[in-house]
C-alpha cells in the first residue's frame, strides 16, 4: 500500500507546491514509483512539470463520483515513476457543488484503492483554504506535512490546521510535522522569533530547514523539478536532506 502524505496550510504562499514537487520527484529520483494528486484548482503542480492540461482531471474525477476512477485520471509526467493527477480552475466550482454529498470530505480516499498498490507513495497538493478539497486531502492521508514560511501568521495557521486534524482524525492523531520553509538565512531575528513561536511543537518540527533558493521557483517557470532543474542549488540539497530525514521519521 501506498504510503500518502498531505502538504497542507491554509496560510497562503508557504511552499506546499514547491514543497510537494521536490518530494516527488525527489523521491521518483531514488527509484520509488510515485503519484502526486494536485488537490489545488490553481494546478499549480501541472505547470511545476511542464505538463499541458489534458482532461480527465480531477475536476472530472469529482464531477463524475464514482463513475470515473482515479486510476483513469492518471497521467504520466517525463519522470519514469512519476505519475500525476492533474487539477484545473473548474474544480474550485466542482467543489461547490459537493456541498450536498453525504461523506463528501472523503470520496477522494474512498477511491485510493483504485491506485494504491501502483505506487510506493502518494503525495496530495492542497489550496490555500481548509475547504472541502483540503478535507479530501486530509482524509486520504497517512501523514500531514505543514510547511510554514517565517511569517507573523503562520503559526495561526497551523492551529486552525491542527484544529482540523483533531475534528476529522481524534484528538489524539500524532501523524503530522511541520517543515520551516523560505527561510532567509540574513533575517537572523526573523529566524528566531519564528521558531520561538513554533516552540510548544518543538518535536513536531522537522530539523531540515528549507532556505529561500531562487532555483524553486526558476525550476517551476522551466517546467522542471529542482532535481533536474538544478541539483547542487540550495533548495535541491535542502529538499534532499529533508526526504532522508522525512523517510526515516515515517
Ligand atoms: N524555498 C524557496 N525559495 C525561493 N522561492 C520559493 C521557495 N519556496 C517557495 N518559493 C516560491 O514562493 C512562491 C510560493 O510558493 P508555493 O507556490 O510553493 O506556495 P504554496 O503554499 O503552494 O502557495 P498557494 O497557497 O498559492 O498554493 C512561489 O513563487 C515559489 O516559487
Ligand atoms: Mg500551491
Amino acid at each position: 500500500m501506498a504510503k500518502k502524505i498531505a502538504v497542507s496550510t491554509h496560510k497562503g504562499g508557504a511552499g506546499k507546491t514547491v514543497t510537494t514537487l521536490a518530494l516527488a520527484s525527489g523521491l521518483a529520483h531514488k527509484g520509488e514509483r510515485v503519484l502526486l494528486v494536485d488537490v489545488d484548482p490553481q494546478g499549480h503542480c501541472s505547470l511545476g512539470l511542464g505538463l499541458q492540461l489534458t482532461t480527465p482531471t480531477l475536476k472530472e474525477f469529482f464531477e463524475r463520483h464514482p463513475t470515473l476512477p482515479l486510476h483513469d485520471v492518471v497521467q504520466r509526467t517525463y519522470l519514469e515513476s512519476l505519475d500525476l493527477v492533474p487539477s484545473d480552475l473548474g474544480l474550485a466550482w466542482v467543489a461547490e457543488g459537493l456541498s450536498g454529498r453525504p461523506k463528501r470530505e472523503e470520496l477522494l480516499a474512498r477511491s485510493m484503492r483504485s491506485v494504491d498498490t501502483d505506487y510506493d507513495w502518494i503525495l496530495l497538493d492542497t489550496p490555500p483554504n481548509l475547504g472541502v478539497l483540503t478535507q479530501n486531502a486530509v482524509a486520504a492521508a497517512d501523514f500531514v506535512l505543514i510547511p510554514t514560511a517565517p511569517d507573523a501568521r503562520a503559526v495561526n495557521a497551523v492551529e486552525d490546521l491542527l484544529n482540523l486534524l483533531h475534528v476529522m482524525k481524534g484528538d489524539s492523531y500524532g501523524h503530522w510535522g511541520i517543515l520551516m520553509t523560505k527561510l532567509d538565512g540574513r533575517k537572523t531575528r526573523t529566524n528566531t522569533a519564528i521558531r520561538e513561536s513554533l516552540a510548544s511543537w518543538k518535536t513536531k518540527v522537522f530539523q531540515t530547514v528549507i532556505p529561500l533558493s531562487e532555483p524553486l521557483n526558476q525550476a517551476q517557470m522551466a517546467g522542471k523539478d529542482i532535481f533536474t532543474f538544478d541539483p547542487a542549488s540550495s533548495g535541491a540539497v535542502a529538499y534532499r536532506q529533508f526526504i532522508e530525514e522525512l523517510l526515516h521519521a515515517l
